[in-house]
């Protein structure tokens, strides 16, 4: 795999970042992952923006312009020979050679590295003909979940705390209302009508929530934007998340309750291809 990392394509074995990058030490970065298919970016500018968002808010230096981005983007996908895939980019605060707690001066370089993952078959997949069980947890990250920041250890103890329950994720719980996925957007559906959470500091902004809400809406769906319970939620006809890595993916099981005939509902799987031919 040919990667980049701060202005260079280089294989990644040969790819470095100092043991000093407050990436590495304090988590002191963000990141994005833009989908892949049919060798095509999808919803680029929507990232694009979102990673500015996250920049501003943590006061970090931007370390290109969009067009760069755009171009180094488009360079990893053609020269990895991505058809379907994603796009990882992190940006770090980069580091002034040691540990410290204060910000390095501002004119420190951020750091900035990007990576291609090929995943044949991601719009086809397997997992979302199926559909997802998910367990729900509490919800113990810190206050700014919109920010995109790389400090991913409590979504990855979530992943894990499902697979050994058997199942493949799991929703979090943040004073008795469900925020969102490890790693996706939550939504149940009752007689027809489809149930989020409204953003806030809360959740992060999903790129594809905002493409499958107005998706939905442009399909005539009734959208209600409010808190829920994870008891509402087994109660529903359907569930699913959104996420650029798994596009709409239906929710078939809760907490070990059946949503359903515990397969991918209707309204899950008129979204995910509409999301899907609609991005291609
Ligand atoms: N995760 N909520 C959280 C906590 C996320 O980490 C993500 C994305 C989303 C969905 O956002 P989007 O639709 O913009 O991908 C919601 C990425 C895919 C990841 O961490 O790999």
């Amino acid at each position: 795999r040919t990667v980049y990392v701060n202005g260079e394509y280089l294989p990644e074995g040969e790819a470095k970042v100092s043991i000093f990058d407050r990436g590495f030490l304090f988590a002191d970065a963000v990141y994005e992952v833009t989908s892949v298919l049919d060798g095509k970016l999808i919803d680029f500018d929507g990232h694009a923006v979102r990673l500015d968002r996250s920049l501003k808010e943590l006061d970090m230096a931007s370390p290109c312009s969009k067009e760069e981005l755009l171009e180094i983007h488009r360079k990893l996908v053609e020269l990895n020979g991505i058809e379907e895939g994603l796009v990882y980019l992190q940006v770090s605060r980069g580091s002034d050679g040691d540990r410290d707690f204060v910000f390095p001066s501002e004119d420190t370089p951020p750091s900035l590295v990007l990576f291609t993952q090929n995943k044949p078959g991601l719009a086809d997949s397997p997992a979302a003909a199926k559909g997802a069980k998910i367990i729900s947890i509490e919800d113990i990250r810190w206050g700014r979940r919109d920010i995109k920041t790389v400090q991913l250890l409590y979504p990855s103890m979530g992943k894990m705390m499902a697979k050994k329950a058997g199942c493949d994720d799991a929703w979090l719980i943040e004073d008795g209302y469900v925020t969102e996925g490890t790693s996706n957007n939550a939504y149940y559906v009752k007689n027809g009508k489809i149930v989020t959470r409204p953003l806030s500091n809360d959740i992060l902004h999903g790129i594809t929530r905002a493409a499958v809400l107005r998706l939905a809406a442009e399909a005539q769906m009734e959208i209600e934007e409010r808190l829920f319970t994870i008891e509402e939620a087994k109660q529903a006809d359907e569930a699913f998340t959104t996420s650029a890595s798994a596009f709409v993916m239906p929710v078939v099981e809760i907490d070990g309750v059946q949503l359903g005939d515990g397969t991918p509902g209707p309204i899950a799987k008129r979204l995910r291809e509409i999301y899907l031919e609609e991005s291609r």
